[in-house]
């Protein structure tokens, strides 16, 4: 029986994760929006790449909800996306709204989905969706860890000048500012970046790291980042789809974990069939946790202004 996974929002980031979905052949997806047109003809375009690229899921564009029953992975992109001189918290009056019915709407056609969150601020909107979709903590997942460890990662190979592969590297916190990029443990093939890369040069990639999404939004003008933040909401799904226990960093529910509780916090998390199956718990140093206490304090401001 073939997954299904259902890609709330069509935009940018949405129909690109719809993109990397088929492409990776992950099942089939259904593309929705409220603008009418919209879903239906980015699908069939992603549709007729099929015999080019190989897939033969079907993809689907609707603006019904009900087309969206039964999924095993639902996607939440749709929202408004930040402009220049914007910062992600500015979005959070006017897309609180539209991801808490968003959120509704699926899990009520899709009760045992995991719900993967990827508007912004995502940090909130995550917490939002988990408010109001009846779903078990474990089910609710916000997508931002892996984006900002990719970012992190490739600036990292860059300075390197080795495969982007090579570099491991986590990202941690919440999706903003303030994320957490730990130099401690990133290296490149097991050996650690502090002893390839100055201090300095480490300190200017983390900052890049830190403003990654709105260095894309003043190129952009118009927008931000879609490529590998659908790619990155995609790299979750499939964890889930294949129950693969793969080790990402993810917007989790923490209940304990790194001393935090009662909100959503980029952490790293075992993914599987079920979602987050377990947080992965470490000795942070002094300066991290106290990082992860900035971290957490700003989740919580921008929680409390969902009203929720
Ligand atoms: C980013 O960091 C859109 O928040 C997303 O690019």
């Amino acid at each position: 029986m073939r997954k299904k996974i259902t890609i709330i929002g069509s935009g940018n980031v949405g129909a690109t994760a719809a993109h990397w979905a088929a492409s990776r052949g992950l099942g089939n997806v259904v593309l929705l929006d409220v603008v009418e047109g919209i879903p239906q003809g980015k699908a069939l375009d992603l549709l007729q790449a099929g015999p080019v690229d190989g897939f033969n899921n079907l993809i689907t564009g609707t603006n019904d909800f009900a087309d969206s029953a039964n999924s095993d992975v639902v996607i939440i992109t749709a929202g408004l996306a930040r402009k220049p001189g914007m910062s992600r918290d500015d979005l959070l009056a006017k897309n609180v709204a539209i991801v808490k019915s968003c959120a509704e709407q699926a899990a009520k056609h899709s009760p045992n989905c995991v719900m993967i969150v990827v508007t912004n601020p995502i940090d909130a909107m995550v917490y939002t969706a988990f408010k109001v979709a009846g779903l078990p903590s474990r089910r609710v997942i916000g997508m931002a860890g892996v984006l900002d460890s990719a970012r992190y990662r490739t600036f990292l190979a860059l300075e390197l000048g080795v495969a982007p592969r090579d570099v491991s590297a986590m990202v941690m916190g919440i999706h903003g500012d303030h994320m957490l990029p730990l130099v401690r443990l990133a290296n490149v093939s097991g050996i650690p970046v502090t002893d390839l890369i100055p201090a300095d040069r480490l300190a200017g990639i983390v900052k890049r790291t830190q403003h990654g999404g709105g260095e894309i939004v003043n190129h952009l003008k118009t927008g931000s980042a879609f490529y590998t933040p659908g790619l990155a909401a995609v790299e979750m799904a499939e964890a889930v789809l294949t129950d693969s226990k793969r080790v990402l960093p993810c917007a989790a529910y923490v209940e304990g974990e790194f001393g935090f509780s009662g909100c959503f916090l980029g952490v790293p998390v075992v993914l599987g069939e079920g979602g987050v199956e377990r947080i992965i718990e470490f000795k942070l140093t002094d300066d991290e946790q106290a990082a992860m206490a900035v971290s957490e304090a700003a989740v919580r401001k921008q929680m409390a202004e969902t009203g929720l």
